[in-house]
């Protein structure tokens, strides 16, 4: 397993482009081992505490699977049973779980409360999706690409729709791998401004572009990969119906995919809204790789908690 023992995962930017290879190299070999039927113990006796105070399908099963086939057990923790939802402080919970548990994985809207749970927290902290960001998403979407187009440096890739979590972690992983990011919102729903500087940043010592555009055609130009989100995030749904208008014009379907390479690929991180973000035809394709994309978080979380478990 990739080596990153006692270190957090809130973000990708704390990772160089080095240890993003050696943990999708680790889920790749964790990946092909899981089936053949061979689960190594890498785990065993561990145990990985999971707050959630968002829903979750993906992350809360592909977590607490990947333990069980590590050999190690995950608690799910939320927090209408957990004293924190009753005001005890974050400080007291970080290190109360560090007695306990082995790591602890954390989705929350606040990217704040992460980071201060971190700085407490004696034991690895894994952002499982915050307001800002989503880096074993990210992960995954990369082994995904990775598998369907052998390398990633040197791709185009677009993200159209929302400049999110989502959209932020996959900026931060395109420009750490080399692959080049066009980013298509309408204006006012750009990705963070600090997190763009930051993105530029790593871009110009990969040699890869961040390209930000209201023209979604622009995006998706000659594209190797296409990625789209929700337009209303959790913590966002009373702005659904505003959305939906700003939003128009900004639909991932057939159309808007006929500017891509023939042999580009479908990303989204799930779950989906076809008709909004997606058309039903293009998610449902043969050039959507939705599915593997999911399946990956299971691998790669499992390369995370090997890696930096002590
Ligand atoms: N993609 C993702 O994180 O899905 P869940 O919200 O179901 O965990
Ligand atoms: N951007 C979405 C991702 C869900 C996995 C959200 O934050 O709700």
């Amino acid at each position: 397993a990739a080596s990153l023992q006692g270190r957090d995962v809130l973000t990708l930017l704390d990772f160089s482009p080095e240890e993003i290879y050696a943990l999708l190299q680790s889920a790749e070999e964790l990946k092909a081992q899981q089936k053949e039927g061979k689960c190594p113990q890498l785990l065993a006796g561990k145990s990985l505490g999971m707050i959630f105070e968002n829903s979750s399908t993906r992350t809360r099963v592909s977590f607490e699977v990947g333990m069980t086939q590590l050999g190690g057990h995950a608690l799910f923790l939320s927090p209408r049973d957990l004293q924190i939802g009753r005001g005890e402080p974050i400080k007291d919970t970080a290190k109360v779980l560090s007695r306990y548990v082995d790591a602890i994985m954390v989705r929350t809207n606040s990217h704040e409360k992460v980071a201060e749970l971190a700085e407490h927290a004696d034991v690895p902290v894994i952002n499982a999706l915050t307001d800002w960001y989503h880096p074993c998403q990210a992960l995954a979407d990369l082994l995904t690409v990775k598998e369907q187009k052998e390398t990633l440096k040197g791709l185009k890739t677009a993200f159209v729709g929302d400049g999110n979590n989502v959209a932020h972690s996959w900026m931060i992983a395109c420009a750490k791998m080399g692959m080049d990011v066009y980013v298509a919102t309408p204006s006012g729903y750009e990705p963070n401004e600090e997190v763009v500087k930051e993105v530029e940043e790593i871009a110009t010592s990969t040699n890869s572009k961040v390209v930000l555009t209201q023209d979604p055609v622009e995006a998706v130009k000659d594209a190797d990969v296409i990625y789209t989100d929700v337009w209303a995030s959790m913590g966002y749904e009373e702005e659904q119906t505003r959305r939906e208008e700003s939003f128009k014009g900004f639909q991932v379907n057939s159309d808007l995919v006929n500017n891509a390479k023939d042999d580009y690929i479908f990303l989204h991180c799930l779950p989906a809204h076809r008709g909004e973000e997606v058309s039903a035809e293009v998610i449902d394709g043969p050039q959507s790789v939705v599915y593997d994309e999911a399946e990956n978080r299971l691998h790669v979380q499992k390369a995370i908690l090997a890696a930096t478990i002590k």
